[in-house]
Order: C-alpha cells, then sequence, then structure tokens
C-alpha cells in the first residue's frame, strides 16, 4: 500500500493511472513487455532489443506472450504481484483497450502501448494512453508505390497483373498499412478492379496463405500477380501460395512490411523469390526506445509523449545491408 501514496505529477495533471506510484530511489525497476504474437520474428527483435534498454538502464525486464485476452489480464495482475512498476504491451485485440487501462489503473501500473493503439467501446483511439506505431498509411504507401514501379519496370500490362491485398480489418493499422498500398497503386493507374481481397483470419504466414489461396483460385485470368499485406509474414503467405501455382519470381513481386528474420531468410536463398522486397520498420524504436521512455516514466515522472509514429525504408535483396546500415539494425 506504500508503493501507492505517491502520485506522479504527470499522470495526475492527464488523469491518466492516477494511482500509478513514483519509483522510490531505491527500489528496483521492473518493466513488463507484454507482446501479441512472441513467435514472430518482429516481437522477438522488439524484445531483444527492450533488453539492451534494461541492460543500459539497469532496470528488469519480464517478456511475456500474451496472445489473448485472458492472459494480458493475468500477466498484468502477475507484474502487479511481483512489484513491476509499468508495462508495454502490444496487446492481441485493440478492442480490450477499455479493459486493459482499467485493469493496469486498479494495479497501479503505467502503461504504454506499442504497434497495435487500443480503441475504447466506439473503436475510436484512446489517446490518453502513451502509444509508439508506425506511420501505417505512408508506409503502405511506399509498399504500393515499390510495386507499381516493379511493374513497370518489368513491362507488364497493368491489365494482366492481378493484386493480392492480403487484409485484416479488425486492426486498424493493418487498415491503413493496405489501403496506403492500394491508394499508391491506383494512383500509379493500376486498375481498382484486379485488387483482390484476401482477409486472413490471423496476422501470420498459414492464415495469409490459405486466404491467397483462394484468392488465386477465384481468379485464372491474370498472368502476373503482385501482393501486400500488414507484415511480411502476409506477403510471404501469398507468395508461398503464388508458388504452388506457379507463379514465381519472374511473375509474382510481394513487398511486406518490417524486415525481421523472415524477410532477411528470404533474401539469403540462393535465387530470388516472389518476395522482392520489404519496407524496414524500426524494432529498435519499438523495443528499445518504449522500454526507455517507460523506465523514464518511473524513474523521473517524466510521461512518454502521447503518440510516435515510426518510418520504414524500402528495401530488397539488392539494398538490404545498406538499408538497414541506414536504420541503426546493422549490427544486430
Ligand atoms: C502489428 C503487426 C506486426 C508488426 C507491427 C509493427 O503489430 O501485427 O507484425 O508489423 O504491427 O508495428
Amino acid at each position: 500500500m506504500k508503493r501507492r501514496i505517491f502520485l506522479t505529477l504527470a499522470a495526475a495533471a492527464t488523469g491518466v493511472l492516477f494511482n500509478a506510484p513514483v519509483a522510490q530511489a531505491a527500489d528496483p525497476v521492473k518493466i513488463g513487455f507484454l507482446v501479441k504474437q512472441p513467435e514472430e520474428p518482429w516481437f522477438q527483435d522488439e524484445w531483444k532489443f527492450a533488453e539492451i534498454a534494461a541492460k543500459e538502464q539497469g532496470f528488469t525486464l519480464v517478456k511475456i506472450g500474451a496472445p489473448s485476452g485472458e492472459k494480458v489480464m493475468s500477466a498484468i495482475d502477475n507484474l502487479s504481484a511481483q512489484k513491476a512498476q509499468g508495462f508495454v504491451i502490444c496487446t492481441p485485440d485493440v478492442k480490450l483497450g477499455p479493459g486493459i487501462v482499467a485493469k493496469a489503473k486498479a494495479d497501479g501500473l503505467k502503461m504504454m502501448t506499442v504497434d497495435d493503439r487500443l480503441v475504447d467501446g466506439s473503436g475510436k483511439p484512446i489517446a490518453s494512453v502513451p502509444h509508439m506505431g508506425i506511420s501505417a498509411y505512408n508506409i503502405g504507401k511506399q509498399v504500393g508505390d515499390g510495386l507499381a514501379a516493379e511493374i513497370k519496370k518489368r513491362g507488364w500490362d497493368m491489365k494482366d497483373v492481378g493484386a493480392i491485398d492480403v487484409t485484416y480489418n479488425q486492426l486498424p493499422t493493418a487498415v491503413d498499412r493496405t489501403t496506403g498500398a492500394t491508394d499508391a497503386l491506383v494512383a500509379a493507374g493500376f486498375p481498382k478492379a484486379n485488387v483482390v481481397e484476401a482477409a486472413q483470419a490471423k496476422t501470420d504466414t498459414e492464415n495469409a496463405f490459405n486466404a491467397a489461396n483462394i484468392a488465386l483460385t477465384k481468379n485464372p485470368q491474370f498472368k502476373h500477380w503482385v501482393a501486400y499485406a500488414l507484415n511480411d509474414e502476409g506477403v510471404l503467405g501469398a507468395v508461398r501460395a503464388a508458388e504452388g501455382r506457379g507463379f514465381k519470381a519472374d511473375n509474382m513481386v510481394g513487398i511486406g512490411i518490417g524486415g525481421s528474420e523472415s524477410a532477411m531468410n528470404e533474401f539469403k536463398k540462393p535465387s530470388p523469390t516472389g518476395f522482392y522486397g520489404t519496407v524496414i520498420i524500426s524494432p529498435k524504436r519499438h523495443g528499445e526506445e518504449t522500454s526507455t521512455l517507460m523506465y523514464d516514466w518511473i524513474k523521473q515522472g517524466k510521461e512518454p509523449p502521447m503518440l510516435t509514429l515510426t518510418t520504414g525504408m524500402l528495401a530488397t535483396r539488392d539494398n538490404v545491408g545498406e538499408v538497414r546500415e541506414k536504420m541503426g539494425l546493422a549490427s544486430k
């Protein structure tokens, strides 16, 4: 109880998590980092960079895989029981927003979100929780621009090209990403009617593969394909499905978003596949910077910026090393 009598000025001023304690000088700082899909390389990378922050600042990082609402709720209680002061979370479902906020508040924990922004009962972002995400629509446009440039470079007639748009419309950042890609393609003269939506049930390769297979079966009229999704895993699913139909690197151009191991492994294969490129985003910012911001909040009562949107850079097999270096990811 003693911990609870200390209020942070920032929290009191904004009315957010007003009972969250400020760590006392001697309290060891403990920060949770909850991710929705611990098996996905992007989240492994976020954790890796959060560990770097923990070593640098001298706090304990508690990594928790939380693929369901129940897991999230019990993880928060568990963090509170082990005297953590705050956590960073990529939620398995943005609609859990009000429940997660209430639970953190009841347990006296500071929270910030990463990647996927919580929404309230009417679907609006919960603006009172600090968030770091990607500039989703613009990054989607970079994907669409990259696809359009490659279609033109190959001299394909756009009427013969189908676009597999792997969608996951439950997640606002996913909608923004794929909408950005579609808009950029259409702005470059791509026929909107050739965009085939393929809804995935979960944001992984297997579910994208299943969705893309249906899109391919229903559209035998196209000679070439392009594909995009909210992340690399989604595009890989589409690329694998296309391979199964005989559309290999010379007739398939997929561009993902992420730049983690799934994409890197693809680029390391001896010959090119239909996975042409990825817009590399920064697990360093999303892992190291978020947990450092949380640490400063706990230690100094300095609330993180309410909204930070990070950028990305398109990379292909040819320039991936250079792009990773530019993004400060080379030594990972
Ligand atoms: C979402 C996706 C992840 C990754 C992050 C990046 O959470 O599901 O694959 O792209 O966004 O912010």
